[in-house]
């Protein structure tokens, strides 16, 4: 209690530094979702809450795959990856999965301030907007299977490959179907961690991309 009632006290400061648009805390706990790109506490419009913006414990949105959905939805429509060598191309369909909830402030259909039944103004900005062409970024929301590990043999087998993720003290080892994908899709979620838990870096990468570490836990090149 007393640590909520500092934070509540810090956050309050911060906001009345800076009044609107998008703010972060400075300095981040390595490992967690505080002073991340996903902390909005300092930002005026997010009542100095950090989960809240996204999540919300009570009448939350349904919607598939979406934990305790607080966030208004991008109903956009996609393009999505397509080239003559992409073996996925068979089950990539529109974003699925929490792709979803990522593209609900990352395509710049939806603002961030966009929570709680409010419509908010402040659209992401810079190369954070991917905007709804994603023809031009890695495949995602496609199955990732043993079988298509078969096909392309430039891929591991998902189910018997190890992959470790996180920064010590916080990691998980497991085959990259258990950590890396979710429902046997590769989603953005597979290399980015929302809450910068496993991950330790502006970027929010699961596994370091020191060395191409990131794209050679999956591509065996
Ligand atoms: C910027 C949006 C955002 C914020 C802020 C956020 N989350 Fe999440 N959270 C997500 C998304 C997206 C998912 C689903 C994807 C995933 O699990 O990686 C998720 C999943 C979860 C899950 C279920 C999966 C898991 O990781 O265990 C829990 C629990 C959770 N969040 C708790 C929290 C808490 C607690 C906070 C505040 C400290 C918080 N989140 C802040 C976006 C957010
Ligand atoms: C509530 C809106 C919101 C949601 C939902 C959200 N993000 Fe973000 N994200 C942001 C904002 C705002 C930034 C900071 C952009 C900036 O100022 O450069 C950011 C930053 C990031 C960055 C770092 C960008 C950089 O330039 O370093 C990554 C990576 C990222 N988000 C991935 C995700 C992923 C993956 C998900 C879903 C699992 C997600 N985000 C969900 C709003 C959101
Ligand atoms: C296969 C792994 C992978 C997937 C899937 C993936 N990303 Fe990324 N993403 C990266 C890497 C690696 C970087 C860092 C690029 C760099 O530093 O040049 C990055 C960078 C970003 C950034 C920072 C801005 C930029 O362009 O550098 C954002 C925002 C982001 N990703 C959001 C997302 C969202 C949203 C999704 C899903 C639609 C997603 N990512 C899917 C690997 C991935
Ligand atoms: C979680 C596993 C995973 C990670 C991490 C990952 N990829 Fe992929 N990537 C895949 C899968 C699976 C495919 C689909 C391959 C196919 O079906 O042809 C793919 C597709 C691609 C393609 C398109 C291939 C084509 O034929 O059009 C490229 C290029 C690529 N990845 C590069 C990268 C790079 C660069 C990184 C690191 C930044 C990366 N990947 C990280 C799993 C991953």
């Amino acid at each position: 209690m007393a640590n909520k009632i500092k934070g509540r006290v810090q956050n309050v400061l911060a906001g009345g530094l800076i009044a609107a648009g998008l703010a972060f805390a400075t300095s981040a706990t390595a490992g967690t979702i505080v002073g991340s790109q996903h902390d909005f506490s300092g930002s005026g419009w997010s009542g100095g809450e950090i989960c809240i913006v996204c999540h919300t414990p009570h009448n939350a949105a349904t919607i598939t795959d979406a934990p305790l959905w607080n966030h208004a939805v991008t109903t956009a429509t996609f393009t999505t990856y397509t080239s003559p060598s992409f073996d996925g191309l068979a089950t990539i369909g529109q974003p699925d999965g929490s792709s979803v909830l990522c593209l609900s402030c990352h395509d710049g259909t939806v603002a961030v301030d966009s929570f709680g039944g409010t419509t908010g103004t402040t659209i992401i900005p810079g190369v954070a907007n991917l905007g709804t062409d994603l023809s031009n970024d890695h495949p995602i929301s496609f199955t990732y299977d043993a079988a298509l590990a078969v096909t392309d043999p430039g891929l591991f087998d998902p189910t018997t490959t190890n992959v470790t993720i996180g920064v010590a003290p916080k990691v998980k080892t497991g085959t990259i179907n258990d950590v890396m994908l979710l429902s046997g899709k590769l989603q953005c979620a597979s290399c980015h961690d929302v809450h910068n838990g496993f991950t330790n870096g502006p970027t929010l990468l699961r596994i370091s991309n020191a060395s191409s570490a990131l794209c050679m836990a999956c591509h065996d090149k």
